[in-house]
């Protein structure tokens, strides 16, 4: 006979939202002092012992919050015209606003919301002399609702959730997209994968995937021909055949570089700027060459290594500056050169909603000032009839397209090839550039 199960006796209980409302506060002070979500994630988890749980959690609700503090910052000096100290508390009162929006990602009663709030400056020396004033703020914003239209109409950065920099940049550049644009950002990304070929058939894989209750739909798109997008983003541990290397993860649009590429069996091909490796795991996959991949950052290059590692593929790896081509290479001329260059990453900005509050308008000016240089070193690099694909992860046109037609009327021996230029966020993919530049023979 089988013993019937016995409760645990220490079973985790539900996490009380004021938790979560705290953990986010921190992590949205962080970004607003300059830090990433990446590098303030990891360290707020380890001071404060979160468990997997709880920095699952912590994301989450700081994705949201970032993807609103335009608006709740508006609200709050609607509901108190003076600087709120300390920044944790601002932060705090910022989470719980967001979380009674009407647009609101998580649902909670209003008085969950307000009740945990005020649990949660109760709960932290530092805010606990603030408990009655969060308590009355938020009543008054519950109490009057008519304070959320007035702080939508306050400013640009109030409506649509980026820095007025941003939207102003967008809205000089695509008339007529940048709306779509801002709200694309809003949007949680799917989650697309890439099937390794040399491991399994796309088709096998979605099959695989069925197995075990997941759903991937392949894109109308013949140059994607190893994507699949999920229905609902999972923990790749959940994805048949990961860690023996069936399949990556990586965005619908990012996966044109390597198809663009055209890359041929055996041709000496240079990744320029290749960490975290998603690119050059992707030329690997499709065509057996002999592939360079650089990075400046050789922490991250590491990383190039692993994903070549699990997915059974190799290229030649080397942490350099890639502007600086004779301190990591002696005149060697290649037949095709990716430059996925750094760059503002305004593209994939609902992926990463710290982004548009960390980025400065004079950002774009060093990061376009960067691609020039990559640009210009490279292409001597590049042998006669050779192919050079330009990418970033970019929506701003200094970025792209000026980019682009800077570089052709500075290389007379360039030719721009077809490929798809601006990409603009949407549904299926996010927002990327791609040029495509043959040297004449
Ligand atoms: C957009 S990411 C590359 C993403 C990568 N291609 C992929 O698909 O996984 C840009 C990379 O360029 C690197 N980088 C920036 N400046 C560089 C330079 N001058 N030389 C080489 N790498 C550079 C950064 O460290 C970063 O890893």
């Amino acid at each position: 006979m089988i013993a019937p199960q016995q409760p645990t006796p220490h079973a985790p209980q539900p996490r009380p939202l004021w938790a979560d409302l705290l953990a986010c506060a921190r992590l949205v002070s962080a970004v607003q002092d300059g830090v990433s979500l990446s590098t303030a994630l990891p360290l707020a988890a380890a001071r404060n012992k979160w468990d997997a749980a709880q920095r699952g959690a912590a994301q989450a609700l700081s994705f949201a919050v970032l993807r609103h503090l335009g608006t709740a910052r508006a609200l709050l000096l609607q509901l108190h015209p003076k600087t709120v100290q300390p920044p944790l508390l601002r932060d705090l009162l910022h989470s719980a606003l967001v979380l009674l929006l009407p647009e609101a990602p998580a649902h909670y009663a209003a008085h969950t919301v307000v009740n945990q709030t005020v649990e949660a400056c109760k709960r932290t020396p530092a805010l606990r002399h603030a408990a009655g004033f969060a308590n009355a703020l938020l009543r008054r914003h519950l109490a009057q609702p008519q304070l959320l239209e007035a702080a939508r109409a306050a400013s640009p950065e109030a409506r649509w959730n980026h820095p007025a920099w941003w939207i102003a940049n967008l809205q000089a550049t695509l008339p007529h997209h940048w709306q779509d644009v801002l709200a694309a950002a809003q949007q949680p990304p799917p989650m697309t994968l890439r099937v390794n070929p040399r491991r399994i058939t796309r088709a096998d894989y979605q099959a695989a995937l069925e197995t075990v209750g997941l759903h991937g739909s392949a894109p109308d798109d013949p140059l994607l021909d190893q994507a699949l997008i999920l229905d609902q983003p999972v923990a790749v541990d959940r994805l048949p055949g990961f860690a023996q290397g069936w399949v990556s993860v990586q965005d619908a649009a990012a996966q044109y570089a390597a198809p663009l590429l055209d890359v041929q069996p055996g041709q000496r091909v240079l990744d320029a700027c290749a960490a975290p490796g998603g690119k050059t795991a992707h030329l690997l996959e499709r065509t057996a060459a002999d592939v360079l991949a650089l990075d400046k950052d050789a922490q991250r290059l590491q990383r190039v290594d692993d994903t070549l590692r699990r997915l059974g593929l190799t290229a030649r790896t080397r942490a350099a500056d890639a502007a600086q081509p004779d301190t990591w290479q002696a005149g060697e001329r290649f037949d095709r050169i990716l430059l996925d260059a750094p760059c503002s990453a305004s593209g994939i900005a609902r992926r990463h909603p710290d982004i548009r509050w960390l980025r400065r308008a004079s950002d774009l000016v060093t990061l376009a000032a960067a691609q020039t240089a990559l640009l210009d070193a490279l292409w001597p690099r590049l042998e006669p009839g050779g192919k050079l694909l330009y990418v970033t992860c970019s929506v701003f046109a200094q970025e792209g397209t000026a980019q682009a037609d800077a570089f052709l009327a500075r290389h007379a021996d360039a030719i721009a090839s077809p490929a798809p230029g601006q990409l603009l966020p949407q549904q299926a993919h996010d927002g990327f550039f791609y040029a495509l530049f043959t040297k004449s023979p």
